[in-house]
């Protein structure tokens, strides 16, 4: 495929996929993106999941047209893209591998080799020129591992992002972008916030008309809103003024009043996300809270705990460092109701959460939880 005259699309999809990363759902697979830059002298980016090496060097090779790689860029060590290095590297023995320091580090544990006769280090604002393009670098650590580094090309005025601007889903699968991105970029980079805001803060001097990631479609048009998306979840602000609705229900009660709370959001013209965390996605509950400017958590005490499926989810919010948000908490207790004070305390490291009253429901919802729940609409 043509991203343009001089950069082609050789990556692969992947339909056989069940967990990405073993636990983020792909129903829709995942692409693992791989392009090649035609000039006088012809770099490949990234390789793919070992798993497709066998068709990846096939589109290269198609792609190559008779021509040999001068260069291999490494802009990501993980396995989904670095998995085809070492059929590369034999492959192409001339081929020079380039990436940042950490990434021959990392490769030197995946692979027992950091190929020390045959690299190029490279690192922020180096230049490698192709010809009639230069490749500028950019680090960019932990967006999405520390070794990670991008590039851009100064010719067809491309980023080859990483990681970033990348989305779950193969790229035969045509959906739209911004929810399976948001949830991608929650689960996978949403801890590192203020990286993710250096990433924005580097790049935009450069003139960018395509970004280039290593899953997801290529973006060609109105880039503004994907960095836009990008700007705004990596600071934390809510993405929009609704309510997500988080729970776990034994029995059907705790699942009854957050009906009960949900239709009266809903009446209200409110716009409402419920998720029974046991059931749903949870990362797509996590990208949900993520974007609502008000989140509800309703659970049972168990065990003098949380129901472990809140527990769970609890503890990815607060990895991801979740903040900013207006809180709601919703205990059910047969007989010594606890849970409001434990989701308390394990959001405790979260920042900037305002908390309204608890509600505690013991066993079915009374007439007062009713009331309660209809006045927790209200100020909602
Ligand atoms: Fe797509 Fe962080 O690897």
């Amino acid at each position: 495929m043509e991203i343009s005259k001089n950069i082609k699309y050789i990556g692969v999809n992947d339909h056989s996929i069940d967990l990405f990363e073993s636990q983020f759902k792909v129903p829709n697979g995942m692409a693992y993106n791989s392009y090649l830059v035609i000039d006088e002298k012809i770099a490949v980016m990234d390789t793919v999941e070992k798993g497709f090496t066998e068709e990846w060097l096939n589109n290269l090779e198609t792609a190559l047209d008779g021509r040999v790689p001068d260069y291999l860029i490494v802009h990501h060590m993980e396995p989904d893209h670095a998995g085809s290095i070492g059929a590369f590297a034999e492959k192409y023995k001339d081929a020079v591998i380039v990436g940042s320091q950490m990434a021959f580090v990392m490769m030197k544990n995946f692979f027992g080799t950091d190929f020390s006769e045959r690299r190029l280090v490279v690192s922020s604002g180096d230049v490698l020129n192709l010809g009639s393009r230069d490749e500028v670098f950019i680090a960019t650590p932990m967006v999405h591992w520390p070794e990670v580094i991008m590039n851009y090309d100064t010719k067809d005025k491309a980023l080859f992002s990483a990681d970033a601007f990348g989305k779950f889903g193969a790229n035969d699968v045509s959906e739209p972008w911004d929810d399976e991105a948001r949830r991608y970029f929650v689960g996978i980079v949403g801890k590192y916030g203020s990286q993710v805001q250096a990433t924005l803060d580097a790049i935009k001097d450069h003139s960018i008309e395509i970004i280039c990631p290593l899953h997801g479609p290529v973006l060609k048009d109105d880039l503004a809103h994907y960095v836009a998306l990008y700007d705004r979840w990596s600071s934390y602000e809510p993405e929009c003024d609704g309510i997500a609705i988080c729970y776990t229900s034994v029995y059907g009660h705790t699942r009854e009043a957050v009906k009960l709370l949900a239709d009266e959001l809903h009446a209200a013209g409110k716009k409402v996300c419920v998720f029974d965390l046991a059931r749903d996605d949870m990362f797509e509950a996590l990208g949900e809270a993520f974007c609502a400017e008000k989140v509800v958590f309703a659970t049972t005490t168990y065990n003098m705990e949380i129901f472990p499926f809140m527990h769970t989810f609890i503890n990815h919010l607060v990895e991801r460092a979740f903040q900013k948000k207006k809180i709601a908490l919703i205990e059910n207790g047969s007989w010594a109701p606890r849970a409001a004070a434990v989701m308390r305390e394990l959001l405790a490291p979260c920042s900037e959460l305002d908390f309204l009253d608890d509600i505690t429901i013991r066993s079915a919802i009374s007439d007062a939880n009713k009331e309660q729940l209809i006045a927790l609409a209200k100020v909602l």
